[in-house]
């Protein structure tokens, strides 16, 4: 069996991925195509490149923006779940970030009624389970985001269909400039509806940015948090903690390469090294072109990771996970049972 061939066949978790990031550039131009929207080119992919976060937002946005209808949302969460399981993905809580559309006038309760109902027939089909993340667009500041968290725990209180899919609260978009401690109230009201918390810091912000969103936020994960190591206490005291970074090194190359030029310099050793739980994620898998094997694979050769290692990165994420303790156990289970299978996996 080849490396390529070992990773495809074992189960793989993943816990930061932007379910929008997942759009088929088929999806793009046929969604374009119905709602009529315009887009500055034919050809989806070629749009694909990116000199730094800002202009990758810029066609996360443009993506987004083809989600119009809930069928739409219900058709993006279905592909998504079908591609990942195509690549070995068993498990996954994805983002999804809605603000702009909340903004435009869609419904909170239709988008996530619908994200259910296109996650539910994915994993009908395939038996990955996929559960939800939502996300602030910090773009558009703590108002905003305190009224969408509010929509957000009403559904919850109220037992609407598919708010039980959601099961945290997370923040993305725009780092540059913005203090995480302003979006306390958010935060609070998320604890207080039983949300888990997470938030993206360290991506293209400093190591106090992370602390701030574990000991104001409340934030039990870090999404990125590659600066971490600007700060060595914190360092020291995240590895006895043992919480969890959802970090993503090829699409922070792709996407961010004047923060991480190239993958080989990446930190994602360096803190695996250091004690950290650093989990494996693709952030956003179809806008960087790459799918989750491909990131286990890319990185296996990069890092020089055996399979044993790699084995031992697909079981991090599940402890990073926000699964029950009965469900992390199947899950490492079916990994566990893979690798046993696998020649060079002792
Ligand atoms: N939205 C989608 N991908 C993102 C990323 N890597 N950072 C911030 N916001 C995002
Ligand atoms: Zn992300």
């Amino acid at each position: 069996m080849n490396a390529a061939t070992q990773f495809a066949a074992l189960p793989k978790v993943e816990l930061h991925c932007h379910i929008e990031g997942t759009m088929r550039a088929d999806t793009v131009a046929d969604l374009a195509r119905q709602h009529s929207i315009d887009l500055p080119t034919s050809d989806v992919r070629s749009l694909y490149g990116y000199e730094n976060l800002t202009g990758f937002l810029e066609v996360f946005w443009l993506v987004q923006s083809m989600l119009v209808t809930p069928d739409d949302w219900e058709r993006l969460a279905y592909e998504s779940v079908i591609d990942g399981a195509e690549h070995g993905l068993v498990y996954r809580e994805a983002f999804c970030t809605p603000s702009r559309h909340l903004l435009d006038g869609q419904r909170l309760d239709e988008i996530v009624a619908a994200l259910d109902r296109g996650c539910a027939r994915a994993e009908s089909e395939t038996g990955t389970r996929c559960r939800l993340i939502f996300d602030i667009d910090r773009e558009f500041g703590p108002e905003v985001a305190l009224a969408h968290v509010t929509e957000l725990a009403a559904l919850r209180r109220s037992g609407a269909s598919g708010a039980d899919r959601v099961i945290g609260l997370g923040m993305d978009s725009t780092e540059i400039g913005i203090d995480p401690t302003t979006f306390a109230e958010s935060y609070a009201l998320a604890a207080d509806v039983g949300l888990r918390r997470t938030a993206h810091q360290g991506e293209n912000s400093p190591a106090t940015t992370i602390a701030a969103a574990i000991d104001v936020l409340g934030c039990t994960r870090i999404d990125h948090g590659i600066s971490v190591f600007e700060d060595s206490e914190l360092v020291a005291r995240l590895v006895d903690e043992q919480l969890p970074f959802t970090v993503c090194p090829n699409a922070n190359v792709l996407i961010n390469p004047d923060v991480c030029p190239q993958l080989d310099a990446h930190v994602f050793p360096r803190m695996r090294d250091a004690g950290l739980l650093a989990t494996l994620n693709t952030d956003d898998p179809a806008l960087v072109g790459l799918d989750l094997t491909q990131e286990y694979e890319l990185c296996a050769a990069a890092f020089g990771y055996s399979v044993d290692d790699m084995v031992d990165i697909a079981l991090d994420g599940v402890s990073g996970s926000w699964l029950d303790a009965s469900d992390a156990a199947s899950v490492s289970a079916s990994i566990m049972a893979v690798a046993a299978s696998i020649p060079s996996a002792t």
